[in-house]
């Protein structure tokens, strides 16, 4: 007996009462829990309040026949297999009844209940798996519904991440600017600091400079005016000879003479400064000799290269008459010197500068080259870096080189290469165009 028959509950509707309860018998031999009806009315009622597992009902019948008993049947019950007995002059009702929604049919008499039993079996079976299949259905649509939930809640995390990312993305690009704005300002003011630095050199070589005309002058004018103390004293004693005053009148006229030569030597120099100041400071154009230029460039760093000579070479002074921004040049060329006295010549008794300048019809040239200590590829490399600088303990800013680059290169269109041995010494070649009239 099939244990899992006890169970499952069938209804029998055939007014036969033969029939019904022959069907009754052998099906409950088989395990099954069986009710029965003689009608179709009795067996709606039944089916009802019982919900069987399954349905046999004949075809004909009084009060209501097996085809609007199945139509009722399959309209409210759709899941309970109906399976129709019929007798055989009937099997036109047999078709419509598997129109209508009949699971199987049996044809009366039935001789071999193991028949009728296989096809009640078939039926439940085939119910069994649409319920196994409905559950199965049912679970892949939950969890297909709890993935979908997990999904977008992912989804709503990862949106809410990028929107987080998003900000803190805008956040750090504007601390970036930020630091940017900062450090731009903080080069401006370096490179104004590094002006200054050369304004500051200026000065103490003007004054040095000075120093020594300014000396002569007050020796003779101070001599002079001892000169013209006895001469007075003289003069009012009555003792006043000629010979006296003819000498005193040379002395007069060679002290004003050596006295004018240096105060305009002085005045020269105050000149040369106010210029070249201006020019540091301005970053005018204007017309000047960059021969004489650089002279007095070198010369106001005089006082600061006690153990370095430097030597200027050009072809005709006149032909370096140019109109262009002698502060760029007071800048580069000061840089380089500064650069050679600082760096290329610790440690060296004494150092050589030369500066060669030549014109061709394209270009202006300017060869620097020191005798210092050189430096390695390596430092080479990074010179123009803005603060790159092998000196900071000793208060490099590391703009010089850097400054140099960007006025060669971004304010006079021009190129420069450096070249350097250590030992030997550094050179830098510096190309400018002279497209322009002006240069
Ligand atoms: N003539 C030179 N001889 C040797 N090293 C040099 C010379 N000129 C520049 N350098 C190197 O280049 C670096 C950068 O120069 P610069 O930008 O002027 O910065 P700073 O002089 O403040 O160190 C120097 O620190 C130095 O190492
Ligand atoms: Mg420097």
């Amino acid at each position: 007996m099939n244990l899992e028959c006890s169970t499952q509950t069938i209804l029998i509707i055939d007014d036969e009462d033969i029939v019904r309860s022959s069907f009754c018998d052998s099906l409950e031999d088989f395990g099954y829990k069986v009710v029965g009806a003689d009608n179709g009315n009795t067996g709606l009622a039944l089916l009802e309040s019982l919900q069987p597992d399954l349905i046999l009902t004949d075809l004909r019948m009084p009060k209501m026949g097996g085809i609007e008993f199945l139509k009722h049947s399959v309209s409210a019950y759709p899941h309970i297999p109906v399976i129709v007995i019929s007798g055989a002059g009937s099997m036109g009702d047999v078709v419509d009844a598997l129109h209508l929604g009949a699971f199987d049919y049996i044809t009366k008499p039935v001789t071999n209940m193991n028949l009728l039993e296989a096809s009640v079996a078939r039926a439940l079976e085939q119910v069994r798996l649409k319920r196994e299949n409905n559950s199965y259905q049912l679970h892949l649509q939950q969890l297909v519904e709890q993935r979908t939930t997990l999904l977008s809640q992912s989804n709503q995390e990862l949106e809410l991440h990028k929107n987080n990312l998003e900000i803190l993305i805008d956040e750090r690009t504007q601390e970036l600017h930020l630091t940017i704005d900062n450090l731009h300002q903080a080069q401006e003011q370096l490179i104004e600091s590094a002006k200054m630095a050369s304004l500051g050199r200026l000065v103490a070589g003007v004054s040095h400079e000075l120093n020594t005309p300014l000396g002569i002058c007050l020796t003779f004018i101070s001599s002079l005016g001892d000169k013209i103390s006895k001469f007075d004293r003289a003069f009012h004693r009555g003792e006043l000879r000629k010979q006296d005053f003819v000498k005193f009148l040379q002395s007069a006229k060679y002290s004003s003479e050596i006295v004018i030569s240096h105060l305009t030597q002085a005045s020269d120099l105050v000149h040369n400064f106010k210029m070249v100041s201006v020019d540091i400071s301005s970053d005018m154009e204007r017309n000047f000799n960059l021969v004489e230029y650089i002279n007095s460039i070198v010369e106001s760093l005089k006082p600061e290269l006690r153990n370095a000579s430097v030597v200027i070479k050009y072809g005709r002074k006149d032909d370096f008459n140019v109109y262009s921004y002698p502060g760029f040049f007071s800048q580069i060329i000061s840089n380089l010197i500064m650069n050679s006295k600082n760096h290329g010549f610790t440690g060296k008794k004494a150092g050589c500068i030369n500066i060669e300048l030549t014109l061709s019809s394209e270009n202006l040239t300017i060869e620097y080259q020191d005798n210092g200590v050189g430096m390695t590829q390596e430092v080479l490399d990074q010179i123009y870096e803005p603060f790159f600088s092998t000196s900071r303990s000793a208060g490099g800013s590391g703009l010089g080189m850097n400054i140099l680059y960007n006025l060669v290169v971004g304010n006079l269109k021009g190129s420069v290469h450096c070249s350097s041995e250590l030992e030997v010494g550094t050179s830098f070649t510096i190309k400018l165009p002279r497209l322009d009239p002006r240069l």
